[in-house]
């Protein structure tokens, strides 16, 4: 099916935290294979793998040094075509992740001093990092260079030819070697405005901007994305891309996507969202809406290694998978975050010493908790994991909840083998209370984000926690039923 990513539930591994074959405390490739089982049983339709190239891991990986190889502590190249393998062989594809707005310090163009495939200049402007502080680090020669996250990670100057070659080689490399798809890291960056224009403003800088900013979205990006289809088209089998583009409205979103240019990108509304049933149901009309300009499924977000768990973000584990069940039954494709089928939290009590996102030391903001290694077994499972895991995990491991029908992962399961049914690009939205989400495709769904419980009618196919001994609907729940019409 070459448009197979139209409605799939893509698992995101972080490969650090996923699972460890070797005994090292990071996670690897080897560990990843080891679990294909499991990833099967769960359900998915495909894997996406962020970053297991070489990298010194400034920034978990997103600092590429070379894009044609596996850093050591993930395994070899050998290890990623023997998991592309098995996937294939278990039918679930495998995304990567391709970084292509900026490289290592570490990778050998700039350690070899090739400043015209980066942004150097005499005189910084005042654009500021993602990750807090100025967006330029100057050189022992007194120039400067760019880097809209950290300083370990400098800005490629896309109006060069050889980066341009550099990346239509790298994106061949893995197709040849089987990938189903890419994940476009900083989808929205990569161009930067001629001249390169000062803001006029000292603020911090977002991901998502609503101010014209010459950084971002600027309307060159696209003509990459026009010379990169073709080859992602040149290949067999519905070869995809996905674009993290942060854009300030759907209509410029949808100029990403269609047949000369990207096939998704995704749609981080709902995952910003808060918790609530008039909240949910705008962001929802709304995606459906933007879904319609783009000519493509969206796509759902509930969790990434950007964004605090949504366990803790929605307050509780009951809302989570409310929220969760909610989602699966949406329209479009289905990104998972590893651990969500386990109902992990964030970690918020991680000791800073330990923490590793570069945004920490510059902002105080760090994305460490969401990457705390998976608990497999009730004794864990890892040697001396990256990060700690709190002890507390072991009630949530693989091996504590598998076959426990109350368990989240026993859920997840469920859910995911249902949503196989389920089938439409349109939902219905029923009369409801206020703070319930009333909705038809195919199915009923009924979600309540109250205080009270409500009334439901029809056969019940799989709920998110239990139902009142009177078959209601309690707070926080959400169910999903066959009913009469
Ligand atoms: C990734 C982040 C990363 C940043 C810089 C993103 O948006 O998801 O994890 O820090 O790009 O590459």
């Amino acid at each position: 099916m070459l448009d197979w990513w139209r409605d799939a539930v893509v698992y995101q591994v972080y490969p650090r935290s996923f699972a460890d074959a070797s005994g090292d405390g990071v996670g690897d490739l080897q560990g990843v294979r080891g679990k294909l089982g499991y990833l099967s049983d769960l359900g998915v339709d495909a894997i996406w793998l962020s970053p297991f190239y070489t990298s010194p891991l400034a920034d978990g990986g997103y600092d590429v040094a070379d894009y044609r190889d596996v850093d050591p502590r993930f395994g070899t190249l050998a290890d990623f075509d023997a998991l592309v393998a098995d996937a294939h062989a278990l039918g679930i594809r495998v995304i990567v992740d391709i970084v292509p707005n900026h490289t290592s310090s570490a990778h050998p163009w700039f350690r070899d001093g090739l400043r015209e495939r980066y942004i150097f200049r005499d005189e910084p402007n005042d654009w500021q990092s993602i990750f807090g502080g100025p967006a330029w680090t100057q050189v022992s020669d007194g120039q400067w260079y760019l880097h809209l996250f950290d300083p370990s990670q400098p800005d490629l100057n896309w109006d060069n030819p050889d980066v341009r070659a550099e990346f239509r080689d790298i994106l061949r490399f893995w197709l040849d070697r089987g990938v189903d798809g890419f994940r476009i890291d900083v989808a929205h960056g990569m161009v930067k405005a001629a001249g390169l224009p000062s803001v006029g403003t000292a603020s911090s800088v977002e991901m998502l901007d609503d101010a014209d900013v010459p950084y971002f979205d600027q309307d060159g990006v696209h003509d990459i994305y026009r010379e990169w289809r073709p080859i992602l088209d040149s290949y067999p089998g519905g070869r995809m891309a996905v674009a993290e583009a942060w854009v300030a409205s759907p209509e410029r979103l949808a100029r990403y996507i269609g047949p000369d240019e990207l096939h998704q990108a995704f749609n981080f509304e709902f995952m910003m969202a808060s918790y609530g049933a008039k909240s949910f149901r705008d962001v929802i009309d709304k995606s459906l809406a933007e879904a319609r300009v783009v000519g493509a499924p969206t796509t759902w977000v509930l969790s990434n290694h950007d964004k605090p768990r949504h366990v803790t973000r929605h307050g509780s584990l009951a809302r989570a998978r409310a929220a969760t069940l909610l989602m699966l039954a949406l329209p479009g494709s289905a990104y998972l975050y590893n651990g969500e089928e386990l109902g992990l939290p964030e970690v918020l009590d991680l000791p800073d010493e330990l923490r590793e996102d570069p945004a920490f030391l510059r902002t105080g903001e760090s994305r460490d908790g969401c990457r705390v290694p998976l608990p497999w077994t009730r004794d864990l499972g890892w040697t001396n994991p990256w990060l700690p895991i709190p002890a507390s995990w072991g009630e949530l491991s693989v091996e504590a909840q598998e076959g426990d029908p109350g368990s989240t992962l026993e859920f997840y399961r469920a859910a995911l083998r249902l949503r196989r049914g389920l089938s439409g690009d349109e939902v219905t939205w029923l009369d409801s209370p206020k703070d319930v989400l009333a909705m038809r495709r195919g199915i009923t769904v009924v979600m309540n984000t109250g205080e009270t419980p409500v009334p439901i009618d029809g056969q019940v196919l799989l709920a998110s926690g239990p139902l009142g001994a009177d078959g209601s609907l309690p707070p926080d729940t959400t169910v999903w039923l066959v009913t009469g019409e």
